[in-house]
């Protein structure tokens, strides 16, 4: 047996091993064993998608069923557990599954936060299948989404809420049963409020990003985080993500921030610096659901207020103000630009109708996913060619900074314009380019910075070399 067959043999026992511990979970965490879930399936499956509502462990199985199926691009992993002990699962596809590229920006989805609304959850299970089979049909746009992107795509974030939901019988769901974590937490209002911060910041002057960065321990500590919130916080601040979106439903909306209001109003347009980067990504998603961007649609329910819609996009807190939102909390506390996807109407719709909400979104998931590739990227390094970790990069005009990942590497996601970017670094000579940048794709831009001691030892060479060259001019 050659060294690649053993190396093939050793991969599917991992393969049948983590699979063994993927499934066991499922019945550790009190739930009927895999054999025994499966009722109707594959009743409406085409391409290996199957257009059903999957439970917890269904969802293991789906995820499992696509990493056995594309194992050289994908990998599975869990950022922690749920109050009543699920895995929080994520499938990342990647040429380089379980790394950071240097370069590579690092995109992610996430659904089923509130844990009625199901739509998410399963357009992500699906999303998931669909990259995997077109990569090996190969289909070029999806190859080069995968080798220049890290996806990573959490179906749910709370699991325990979506058993409560689904679990209720009948087609016809309560439109709040399952909403909250199992403690009866809204984890799209448990997060740190960094809006309120960010909001003094900009009056009395002080940090205009990563407002949370000496304060990691005092997440773990505070005992009024949920566990899915306090695992996502972690995850947010331990991977260079560039661009994320939230999966909701209930409406028929993209959100983007802020989504808290300034003056503490119900309902006011409450731009970030960032606004008209936010209003494009956000229409990258709208504009290619045909429902969402309609500009006919009415309301969901005939009452609903949708006067801040605008094709399909909303300001956030222009529609209602939402404190400790996971969006604004994304964007306030790291380098990712997050927005909140509403997908549908009803929050848990039939299962008949979910075939028709992937066809909807599966143009919408790929084009907001293509809009990480935009804006400016590249290295920060010092003379010696050594990446510089934590510089700052600033833009003349926007008040939000973003910083360097561990190599120095950073994306400043931008709309198409002429710019000046400053990177600076603590120590350094601060650099400023201009640069023109494109609707897509992302324009590269390196710097490289001089150490102020190298600096000062440069100025005291010339200085000697000026006194060497006077002293022979006047010979003394
Ligand atoms: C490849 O994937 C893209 C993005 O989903 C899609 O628009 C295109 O139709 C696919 N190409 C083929 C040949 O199926
Ligand atoms: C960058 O900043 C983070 C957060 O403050 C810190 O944990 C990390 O050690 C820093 N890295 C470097 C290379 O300075
Ligand atoms: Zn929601």
């Amino acid at each position: 047996m050659g060294r690649r067959g053993g190396r093939a043999l050793l991969a599917l026992g991992a393969a049948l091993i983590a699979c063994a511990w993927l499934l066991g979970s499922a019945a550790a965490a009190g739930e009927p064993g895999a054999a025994g879930m499966r009722r109707r399936r594959r009743l409406h499956q085409e391409d290996g998608i199957s257009f059903e509502y999957h439970r917890y462990p269904e969802l293991r199985e789906a995820l499992v069923s696509v990493w056995l199926q594309c194992p050289s691009v994908s990998k599975i992993y869990t950022v922690g557990r749920s109050f009543e002990g699920r895995d929080l699962l994520v499938i990342e596809l990647s040429d380089n599954p379980g790394e950071h590229e240097p370069g590579e920006p690092e995109f992610k989805y996430i659904g089923n936060m509130h844990g009625n609304e199901a739509v998410g959850r399963e357009l992500l299970i699906f999303l998931a299948q669909y990259l995997c089979n077109e990569y090996q049909k190969g289909n070029e746009t999806i190859i080069n989404l995968i080798h220049n992107t890290r996806i990573h795509i959490m179906p749910s974030l709370n699991p325990d809420g979506f058993e409560k939901a689904a679990s209720q019988p009948g087609e016809l769901k309560d439109w709040f049963v399952g909403r909250s974590n199992a403690q009866g937490i809204d984890l799209n209002r448990n997060f740190p409020d960094l809006d309120r911060i960010v909001y003094v910041n900009e009056r009395e002057g002080g940090p205009n990003n990563h407002l949370l960065k000496n304060l990691k321990k005092i997440v773990d500590q505070n005992t009024k985080l949920a566990p899915e919130t306090k695992a996502v916080i972690h995850w947010i601040m331990d991977i260079p993500f560039v661009l994320s979106a939230n999966l909701h439903g209930g409406d028929l909306v993209a959100n983007y921030p802020y989504d808290e209001t300034r003056s503490g109003s119900a309902h006011e347009y409450s731009p970030c610096p960032d606004d008209a980067t936010f209003q494009s990504l956000a229409r990258g998603y709208s504009s290619f659901n045909p429902a969402m961007s309609d500009p006919n649609r009415p309301p969901c329910r005939k009452n609903d207020d949708d006067s801040s819609f605008v094709d399909g996009t909303t300001n956030g807190a222009a529609w209602y103000s939402v404190p400790g939102g996971m969006q604004d909390f994304n964007y306030l506390s790291s380098n990712c630009f997050e927005i909140t996807v509403e997908l549908s109407c009803d929050k848990f719709p039939p299962e008949e109708t979910l075939k028709s909400y992937w066809e909807d979104n599966k143009n919408s998931l790929i084009n907001y996913l293509e809009q990480i590739h935009r804006g400016v990227k590249g290295f920060v390094r010092d003379l010696q060619g050594k990446p510089i970790a934590n510089a700052t990069i600033s833009v003349e005009g926007i008040d939000h900074d973003i910083t360097t990942a561990k190599d120095g590497d950073y994306w400043r996601l931008l709309v198409p314009g002429n710019y000046k970017l400053t990177a600076s670094a603590p120590g350094y000579l601060a650099i400023t380019k201009k640069v023109a940048v494109p609707y897509s794709p992302a324009v590269g831009l390196n710097f490289e910075l001089e150490s102020l001691s190298e600096r000062k030892e440069e100025e005291k060479e010339e200085l000697m070399e000026w006194w060497k060259m006077m002293s022979e001019t006047l010979n003394f």
